[in-house]
């Protein structure tokens, strides 16, 4: 085999952001966003990354070499940089990313990491194991960001909806039950590391307080989880809403985030909350069915965005 396409979809969490970072369960669906690598040999000692906004060469010896990586190409680089020193390989390759033109930050740099390990793995034969392809995603993900708890990476490789925990060491595949959900985007783009450090500082000052927040953020996960498998909505809303209020304890609100919030809760959501590290990319509602119309009328007319992607989507794959 001589090219191979693999692509991973984006995930939308569905709680237990922030509390994941230090050891606690979330939930996390994947979203049919999905991002494409198309990888091929070639006989030259160079890796060639074309993405829609740059072309990066780099020689194989520069990439063993300590290195800066360049933001647009970042994550597909430090993934053949992981993968060759993990499975102890090499070759000079031509490597093409497409995906849509705004993913709403719900992970299209996981997704490109996962593909591009996924490609990597099919081309040099090696057809790794989920597990395996987890963690040299994983751990090229750090490489780049130095931080984050890698459910993202899970979420792009094992798609549907996963329960997960502690880098990995919990990844539980949930039944895949169609959530009634809207996603809404914000318009706003944040860091998320600049969100992790603002929970650490927090943490420092306060901990006692904050591991006490973590440690509710984690019932309301476990007890969403069975609201979840049993298709009560209603509480499943409740209980989305209680965590965000935990998360506004943790200061990652905003207060776009929360006129959006409560436009969806005002005409008659089960819920609402932010997805993900919060400061403004997505939230999600929890609909009544016959509420949906007035319900998307009310989040656009407060300034969202709809996302149009399905959840559940498949995880990583090749695409013949
Ligand atoms: O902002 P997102 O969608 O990348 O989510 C970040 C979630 C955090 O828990 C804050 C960080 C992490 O890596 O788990």
């Amino acid at each position: 085999m001589n090219q191979v396409t693999a692509s991973a979809p984006g995930k939308l969490m569905l709680l237990g952001e922030h509390a994941v970072v230090y050891g606690c369960p979330c939930i996390v669906t994947a979203v049919d966003l999905r991002v494409k690598v198309t990888i091929e040999f070639i006989n030259n000692n160079e890796i060639i990354i074309n993405s829609p906004n740059s072309v990066r060469n780099i020689t194989l010896s520069e990439l063993q070499q300590p290195h800066k990586y360049p933001r647009d190409t970042a994550f597909v680089e430090a993934a053949v940089e992981n993968f060759f020193s993990s499975n102890n390989v090499r070759s000079g390759l031509n490597i093409k990313t497409e995906g849509p033109k705004t993913s709403y930050g719900l992970g299209s740099s996981s997704a490109v990491t996962a593909a591009t390990i996924e490609s990597l793995s099919k081309l040099f034969g090696l057809n790794l194991p989920k597990k395996q392809v987890f963690e040299q995603s994983y751990a090229a993900v750090l490489a780049v960001q130095g931080k984050g708890s890698g459910f993202d990476v899970a979420s792009a490789i094992y798609g549907g909806t996963i329960y997960y925990k502690n880098g990995g060491e919990i990844i539980e595949e949930m039944e895949p039950i169609k959530l009634p959900i809207i996603i809404g985007y914000t318009g706003e783009k944040v860091s998320t590391i600049n969100l992790i450090d603002h929970v650490a500082h927090l943490r420092s000052k306060h901990r006692t307080i904050i591991d006490g927040v973590f440690s509710v953020i984690t019932e309301t996960v476990n007890s969403a989880k069975l609201k979840l498998l049993n298709r009560e909505w209603e509480d499943f809303g409740e209980l989305i809403n209680i965590n965000q209020g935990l998360l506004d304890s943790l200061g990652v609100n905003t207060e776009k985030i929360a006129k959006l919030i409560w436009s969806a809760r005002s005409s008659g959501a089960f819920g609402a909350k932010i997805s993900g590290a919060g400061g403004g990319d997505c939230i999600y509602v929890v609909i009544d069915p016959n509420k949906e119309k007035g319900i998307e009328e009310s989040l656009k007319s407060a300034g969202a965005f709809l996302v149009p992607f399905s959840t559940n989507a498949d995880g990583v794959r090749i695409e013949v």
